[in-house]
């Protein structure tokens, strides 16, 4: 069964993307892994990473997309007969084994969730609201995984900012939370929320819990030169009294035009510019994944940090 590991962060611009199709693309390209992304985002910037806008518009209008599944799950008297397997856009960028399931920009609809929601509890024989909810929000990335997560290595779950309700069945449907990160004083109080979200997300499925995911590890993106050096010193030194050596990277990224570039070029940048400093750091935390996966045992678990959360409350 493949892995699924969720790139998430509640901040929007911290690199998720970017981290997830290079990593994706390495896991492809150098290790010869079978990789899915997912495209969880509205603003569709994995999909359009991987795939030039006017193949992305074809596809929409085959309706091959995430959306016309989640669409089929949240309308269940729909037409929609689509299938996760045929909405997969498989070896993209030319890459064996590198497959898309492209997002779409709209997802789902908050009201026909709602609707749907309030009809189950309604009607059904469980009318405990809560576990109407927590039961759809376990199945929905669960049940569109499921029908291909044999087929691949890694699956990976390109998160939107904030919280929702597919960051949220993600994270549920997850082995694995990656967590990219700028080392700022206020990023460092967002990972703790957001460990701490994941926290009392396990507990409202009660003890016994079926969410298996753990913290594989936060990964700082690091701007370089003059002050910035000098001030991601301070920082960084902070944030190790903050976590464990076992939440954190080893491997950190610099930020690289090469890598903002390579989105003209529809391809991540250790496609376009495997040799620029960006595209080898990515390399290497490929290594450093693949290693970790492998040793489960050795990740720390996601405790929040309550001496630092205790202040804000
Ligand atoms: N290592 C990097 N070097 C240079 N630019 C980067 C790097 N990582 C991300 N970026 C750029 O920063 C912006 C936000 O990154 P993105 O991955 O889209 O963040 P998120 O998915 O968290 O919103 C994008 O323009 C992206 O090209
Ligand atoms: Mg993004």
């Amino acid at each position: 069964m493949g892995l699924v590991i969720a790139t998430v962060n509640m901040k929007g611009g911290v690199g998720k993307t970017t981290l997830t199709v290079n990593l994706a693309t390495c896991l492809a390209k150098n290790h010869g892994k079978r990789v899915l992304v997912l495209d969880l985002d509205t603003q569709i910037s994995a999909t359009l990473s991987l795939l030039p806008p006017h193949e992305f518009a074809k596809i929409r209008r085959e309706k091959r997309t995430l959306g016309q599944l989640l669409y089929k799950l949240i309308k269940p008297n729909s037409r929609i007969k689509r299938t996760t397997p045929e909405a997969i856009k498989s070896d993209v960028c030319e890459v064996k084994g590198l497959d898309l399931l492209p997002g779409d920009i709209d997802l789902y609809d908050e009201y026909l969730v709602s609707e749907l929601l309030h009809n189950k509890a309604v009607n059904g024989d469980n009318c405990d609201f809560s576990d109407v909810w927590n039961g759809f929000e376990e199945q929905l990335i669960q049940s569109i995984l499921e029908p291909v997560i044999d087929e691949y290595d890694f699956i990976l779950l390109d998160c939107a900012p904030g919280y929702n309700l597919l960051t949220r069945s993600g994270i549920v449907a997850s082995d694995f939370y990656l967590l990219p990160a700028r080392p700022e004083p206020l990023s460092v109080v967002g990972i703790q929320l957001l460990q701490r979200r994941i926290a009392h997300l396990k507990e409202s499925y009660g003890d016994d819990s079926t969410i298996k995911t753990q913290l594989l590890g936060i990964v700082f993106i690091l701007s370089s030169g003059g002050l910035f050096d000098r001030y991601y010193k301070q920082v960084m030194q902070r944030v190790t009294g903050e976590f464990s050596p076992t939440e954190l990277f080893d491997n950190r990224i610099p930020m690289d035009v090469n890598v903002a570039k390579a989105v003209d070029y529809f391809m991540p940048a250790v496609l376009a510019t495997p040799n620029s400093s960006g595209s080898k750091a990515f390399a290497k935390l490929t290594e450093e994944v693949i290693q970790k996966v492998a040793h489960p045992e050795r990740l720390s678990q996601s405790t929040p940090n309550e001496m630092s959360l205790a202040n804000l409350e």
